[in-house]
């Protein structure tokens, strides 16, 4: 699996006045990459990730999965939301199981690989709760395992950890890996936190604003499991700070 983006560029107009461009990216990305995009509110993270999704159109430029173009969302490519976004009347399985293809699968077969899913994620007894019964984390837990549970080989992930305090956001991040690792899955995770980019990801593409561009893409090499307080760990953090704020 590859995903390649060339020469895109995107620009969004108010009143025929341009407000946002995102120019000239370009982009590898391969199989089981851990990519982070990483880069300062309004810089495009989130535009870059939905036209990767098939969410939003191109102005010039392509993007291609395994030599054909994106031109549309498609269940391959899962996604999770920068807000929760869970259906506040369906429990804990229905929100897991929602709108999967019961076509191709039984029914029993996805609600048995959905509570394999919630259970990996210490969510087992949570199953017929409804989301406000849940706090932040658990509830970005389901909306992760939702996503999953479709099986997509790309799950492309918008800030999911943002609201969380630091305690539950870095076991998140370590459940994001261990979930990564066992299922294989190229994840695409956007992030303003250079600490959290630092800790999860092999390619770090930095972003800059006005226009909006890439900088530079970071191989972040640090071995597995990475330490926050580990000499390596701080060095590469603060290499990518200062490249940010030139
Ligand atoms: N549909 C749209 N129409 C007009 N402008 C838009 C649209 N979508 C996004 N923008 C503008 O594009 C810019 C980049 O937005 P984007 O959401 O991609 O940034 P971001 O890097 O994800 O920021 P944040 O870290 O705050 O989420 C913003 O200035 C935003 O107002
Ligand atoms: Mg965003």
């Amino acid at each position: 699996m590859t995903v390649e983006i060339k020469n895109l560029n995107k620009t969004f107009k108010t009143n025929e006045k341009e407000v946002f461009s995102l120019r000239n990216v370009n982009l590898k990305i391969e199989s089981k990459d851990f990519v982070c995009l990483l880069g300062p509110s309004g810089c495009g993270k989130t535009t870059l990730l939905r036209l990767i999704a098939g969410l939003e159109k191109i102005d010039s430029g392509e993007i291609i999965k395994d030599g054909e173009l994106i031109i549309g969302p498609s269940k391959e490519r899962g996604f999770v939301f920068q807000q929760y976004s869970l259906f506040p009347w369906l429990n804990v399985l229905d929100n897991v199981t929602f709108g999967l293809d019961i076509g191709k699968e039984s029914k029993e077969e996805n609600i048995r690989r959905a509570k394999i899913y919630l259970k990996s994620v210490g969510l087992e007894n949570t199953e017929n709760l409804y989301p406000h019964e849940l706090s932040g984390g658990m509830q970005q837990r389901v909306a992760i395992i939702r996503s999953l549970v479709n099986n997509p080989e790309i799950l492309l992930m918008d800030e999911p950890f943002s609201a969380l305090d630091m305690q539950n956001k870095h076991k998140l991040q370590e459940e994001m890996i261990r979930i990564w690792q066992k299922t294989e899955k190229t994840v695409i995770f956007v992030t303003h936190d250079v600490n959290e980019a630092v800790f999860l990801a092999d390619h770090i593409v930095l972003m800059g604003k006005n226009p909006a561009h890439i900088k530079e893409v970071y191989n972040n090499n640090l071995s597995r499991p990475r330490k926050r307080n580990s000499e390596e760990f701080i060095n590469i953090q603060d290499k990518i700070t200062k490249i940010l704020e030139n």
